[in-house]
């Protein structure tokens, strides 16, 4: 266990309240005075101060009360009362850009929801990463292809994935395109949430056609039939989605990565309501692993803009940075505001996870955690194909769950990269989709996604370990807890 009060920490929290720079002025615009990492370069300014200008006269997509509902519902998560579901394409594309796309996503996140929320008898906040998920940062800026080298693809909104060099040159006009395909996505998901598509019963029955067709049906079969008493039981009693809107209905959010921040920063509003500002591009953005630093322009837009925001926490973020950055991204220590999304890669979780945790709850800090078990488990086949084996994606899981269960802190939630299609773009999984598979469906315009059966399965395997979690009762006390 770490020292409570080492001169270490004394240090570091003196220099922190010293520099506390939520107390510096904010505007929607200060990040432009700061460094940053992964900005496409635009080479028409004009053109592109045009767009910002058009975008920033466009209404918003989503509204600030909205963003405060979910943070309330992100509290609750925080206080292990809920259970965060987070998930989506990892770059949406407009050439993808159809209904039945959309549908099939949100059928298979709803099912994934109800397991969950019948394994945990609490809550599931249902986040998608959609309608504005289009901005993807690089490991390199360039990329090299028979020894061509052009700039690499940045997501939809900044540039095309087609290998040639004009449709590699940023332009500023996909901002627009990508606004409206968010615009229209949202307003889809909207109708699905709460125009009756997504009622309880429906989500169960899409659910019983997946254990029915699952090679795993037996393992799956007892939750499921249990779901089955209950819904029959809540019918009998006179519980129905014909007369109780509240299972006719449900909550879903909007999520993506605040990368582009000429884009964010004109969909940034200030709310009528309470004179803050918010980012009405999505209800939730997150900070990318790649763009954390804590005195460059990411951290600086977040920092001022009042949604629930989301941390991404890699193998190379020490606790204390952990600690500079939470000071900075929520100071006063507000319940839902801040979720770490940690993605250390299945071996790495037991070295980088609890020395986290310990940082944060020796501060007393309230955070959302939450596991994203793709981004450090990605591999590249002989074949040239980014795959990710399923297994190594349950593990991850797994030892996200065992790791604060032995540190008695609250695994809140996953965050996975998903679609609702029978893409091979996973290795593994019930139909054990070998690397020679991986050719027929792979569609994805970055980072290999869980198809529909993938990702109903890590909802199962959440759900064994939400309901151990729950049936364990109180948390165990740290040890150190009553110094
Ligand atoms: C992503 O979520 O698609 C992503 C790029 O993640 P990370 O910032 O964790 O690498
Ligand atoms: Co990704």
């Amino acid at each position: 266990m770490p020292e409570r009060h080492s001169a270490e920490n004394r240090g570091l929290h003196a220099s922190r309240s010293h520099e506390t720079s939520s107390q510096i002025s904010w505007s929607p615009s200060t990040w432009r005075s700061k460094p940053i990492e992964q900005a496409p370069v635009y080479p028409d300014a004009a053109s592109l101060a045009g767009v910002e200008a058009q975008l920033a006269k466009f209404p918003p997509l989503v509204f600030a009360g909205e963003a405060r509902q979910l943070k309330r519902a992100l509290g609750e998560v925080a206080q292990g009362k809920a259970f965060l579901l987070q998930g989506g394409d990892c770059a949406e594309a407009f050439a993808e850009h159809a209904a039945d796309n959309i549908r099939d996503f949100f059928r298979v996140f709803l099912q994934m929801a109800v397991v969950m929320t019948f394994a945990a008898a609490s809550p599931v906040v249902k986040v998608g990463r959609i309608a504005g998920q289009f901005a993807k940062p690089r490991s390199t800026p360039n990329e090299t292809i028979d020894g061509i080298e052009l700039p690499s693809y940045r997501g939809d909104i900044v540039n095309g994935i087609e290998f040639d060099g004009a449709s590699r040159i940023p332009d500023p006009q996909r901002q627009l395109d990508a606004y409206r395909q968010s615009a229209a996505t949202l307003n889809l998901l909207r109708a699905f949430a709460t125009g009756g598509y997504a009622n309880l019963e429906n989500a169960h029955r899409w659910m019983l056609g997946f254990v029915k067709d699952s090679p795993q049906a037996s393992r799956y079969e007892e939750v499921a039939s249990r779901i089955t008493e209950a819904l029959e039981f809540m019918r009998a009693i006179g519980l129905d989605p014909e007369t109780h809107q509240e299972l006719r209905q449900t909550a879903f959010y909007t999520s993506h990565e605040a990368l582009l921040l000429g884009y964010e920063q004109a969909l940034t509003r200030v709310d009528s309501t309470s004179g803050d500002h918010y980012a009405t591009s999505g209800h939730m953005v997150w900070i990318g692993d790649r763009t954390r630093q804590l005195d460059h322009a990411h951290v600086e837009y977040c920092r001022g803009i009042r949604n629930p925001i989301g941390l991404k926490c890699g193998p190379s973020l020490r606790p204390d940075d952990l600690l500079r950055l939470i000071d900075v991204l929520n100071p006063e220590n507000e319940a839902g505001r801040l979720t770490l999304i940690c993605r250390f890669g299945a071996d790495k979780v037991g070295e980088h996870l609890p020395e986290l945790i310990r940082a944060v709850e020796r501060e007393g800090r309230t955070v959302v955690w939450s596991c994203d078990p793709m981004h450090g488990n990605t591999i590249k086949t002989a074949s040239g194909y980014k795959t990710r084996p399923f297994d190594r994606v349950m593990k991850e899981v797994k030892s996200f769950f065992a790791v604060h269960q032995a540190e008695g802190s609250y695994a809140g939630g996953v965050h996975l990269e998903m679609t609702g299609k029978d893409v091979t773009e996973c290795t593994g999984g019930a139909r054990a989709i070998s690397e020679m598979d991986l050719r027929d469906r792979y569609h994805t315009y970055c980072d290999p996604r869980l198809n529909a059966d993938q990702a109903i399965e890590v909802a199962f395997l959440v759900a064994e370990l939400l309901k151990a979690e729950r049936s364990q009762g109180a948390k165990p006390v740290r040890a150190d807890a009553a110094e």
